[in-house]
């Protein structure tokens, strides 16, 4: 476990951190944020090796969660780091250094006094856009209808993003090899249909 902990996870050092030198290649970075329990890039990396996958995960439980579902044989091309995400991105990667981006399932904040603690926030919106490449994909689910119309009128109001979908709200997934994350699979047994979105980076 701590073999895998020291591969997998990465600790926050000073400048930007180096894709190249972390995955000894140069393949597309390919970035999760709030990876769960990892579902997502257990399943997923491995169906993409021309792809590098770095999983932003806030809670310490959750790495270790993901390091039960991952080894360095079939996972070489993931790597996690412990960090609450915000605007602070565009001091940990280098400008369009990403490729495409996927959040699934955020913290949804219901309550109206919490909404400033949601993740999708202009300046948040502003960071990210400034690390992804142009042309890189933003895939986006949840399964809370209002976040769902939050994050969509936030990423419409931004002028970096376009959606990519005749509606940009729908219900079927905008990956064509869709895992079902934990969150997904729990919200659907409870009635909760997941709504997806898909922007580009101009
Ligand atoms: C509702 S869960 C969804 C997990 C997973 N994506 C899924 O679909 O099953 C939200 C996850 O995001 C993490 N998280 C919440 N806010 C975060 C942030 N600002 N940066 C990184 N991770 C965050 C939480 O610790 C939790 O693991």
């Amino acid at each position: 476990m701590l073999e895998d902990w020291d591969f997998f996870v990465l600790e926050p050092g000073e400048g930007f951190l180096e894709p190249q030198k972390v995955f000894d290649n140069q393949k597309p970075l390919h970035l999760e944020i709030g990876s769960g329990k990892g579902e997502f890039l257990s399943q997923y990396a491995p169906l993409h090796p021309q792809w590098n996958f770095l999983g932003l995960e806030a809670a310490d439980k959750r790495i270790r969660n993901i390091l039960k579902k991952i080894n360095s044989e079939r996972h070489s091309n993931v790597r996690l780091m412990r960090m609450m995400v915000d605007a602070g991105i565009a001091q940990l990667l280098p400008p369009e250094s990403v490729a495409c981006v996927y959040i699934q399932h955020p913290d949804p904040w219901p309550k109206r006094r919490h909404h400033r603690r949601r993740l999708f926030q202009p300046e948040f919106l502003k960071a990210l856009a400034q690390v992804m490449e142009p042309g890189a994909e933003l895939h986006i689910a949840t399964d809370h209808k209002e976040y769902s119309i939050w994050i969509a009128e936030m990423m419409l109001k931004q002028a970096e993003y376009v959606s990519l979908q005749n509606e940009v709200i729908q219900n079927s997934p905008s990956l064509q090899d869709h895992v079902a994350t934990w969150y997904e699979t729990e919200q659907r047994r409870q009635g909760f249909e997941p709504h997806f979105m898909l922007f580009k980076r101009i």
